[in-house]
């Protein structure tokens, strides 16, 4: 088995490892699948001990409220710790604990960020001799198992910082230049909106003429990116003639939180992921402020409970936090 790894098979350096993974924005309105940001909080935790049995076994879930799977074969955390081991040749196993710190279904990344954490921490402790990208297939695996066969969340995830995701088997990602001064107001209203059921309602198919359309606005996002140029930003993210409107109207309030989102200042505002969490790019913090007290204000006057937070972009990827 070993001859298929290019690393000699790994015994364990350290005897626990836990890891952060950040939260993350796909997409960021134009890139649908092939954009993601990762944010500074909220995030996940993974924790994993060497185990001597093969596999993995999923010792504790705190944060998510009793409501993920405790089935090792469909936890995302589990799948890319097991994902891992099978890519380091490893033929024992781990313990691992999960800390959720966010939101399930909300468009935030969760099942990414627990994916990220758990790649990392497995990889950790066997000495990390996988580089990030080596560790995407793993994460993908998982992201497949639950939500779909996308990267534009555990690639940030892994990175930090904005990533192009050029192709997802085999992996090619680029880490893109992050505008300084970038602060990302999120609302999230309190309503549970599964990936699954936020991609079953896209078009398969799309004309040569939205085709071109969609090209131009990802090729400008990634030159304002180049350039720092925050107000081409500002002029395609909100542009998306594909995923967003066909995804509206499963977002309640998404309408009126762009257009308060703008009232205040903010540069564009859209959909984070599949949603519900809406996203508002801001280039100073007393607008991201203003922008979370418009969105409040939003949902209020709709009767639908919420949660704002402020982000900045984070630029490390999982972080290992002690070992
Ligand atoms: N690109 C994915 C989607 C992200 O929009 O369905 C899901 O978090």
């Amino acid at each position: 088995m070993s001859t298929l790894h290019k690393h000699p098979v790994p015994s364990p350096v350290k005897d626990r490892v836990t890891v952060y993974a950040p939260a993350t924005v796909a997409n960021l309105g134009v890139g649908f699948d092939i954009v993601g940001m990762a944010l500074d909080s909220p995030g996940d935790k993974v924790t994993v001990e060497a185990w001597d049995q093969p596999g993995v076994d999923l010792v504790e879930i705190i944060g998510d409220g009793g409501k993920l799977p405790t089935d090792p074969e469909k936890n995302t955390a589990c799948i890319a710790a097991f994902e891992t081991l099978r890519a380091l040749g490893v033929e024992t196993g781990v313990r691992l604990w999960l800390d959720k710190g966010l939101p399930l279904a909300s468009g935030l990344g969760s099942s990414a960020a627990s994916a990220a954490a758990a790649a990392v921490a497995v990889n950790e402790l066997f000495g990390a001799p996988l580089d990030r990208v080596e560790l995407l297939p793993p994460c993908v695996e998982a992201e497949a198992a639950v939500s779909g066969r996308h990267a534009d969340n555990v690639a940030p995830a892994l990175l930090g910082g904005i990533v192009l995701i050029i192709s997802v088997d085999p992996p090619h990602v680029i880490s893109m230049p992050v505008p300084d001064n970038l602060h990302i107001a999120l609302v999230t209203a309190n309503v549970a909106l599964p990936t699954v059921e936020a991609r079953a309602v896209l078009p398969s198919h799309v004309s040569l003429r939205t085709m071109v359309t969609q090209t131009a606005l990802v090729a400008g996002f990634v030159h304002a990116l180049h350039v720092n140029d925050l107000t081409l930003l500002a002029n395609v993210v909100e542009r998306d003639t594909v995923v967003s409107p066909a995804r509206t109207a499963l977002i309640p309030g998404l309408e009126q939180a762009q257009i308060a989102a703008r009232a205040a200042g903010a540069l564009a505002a859209g959909i984070s992921g599949a949603g519900p969490t809406i996203f508002a790019l801001c280039d100073d913090p007393l607008m991201a402020e203003r922008v979370t007290v418009a969105f409040e204000a939003v949902y209020i006057a709709l009767g639908i409970e919420c949660t704002t937070h402020i982000a900045r972009p984070y630029m490390l990827g999982a972080t290992v936090l002690d070992s």
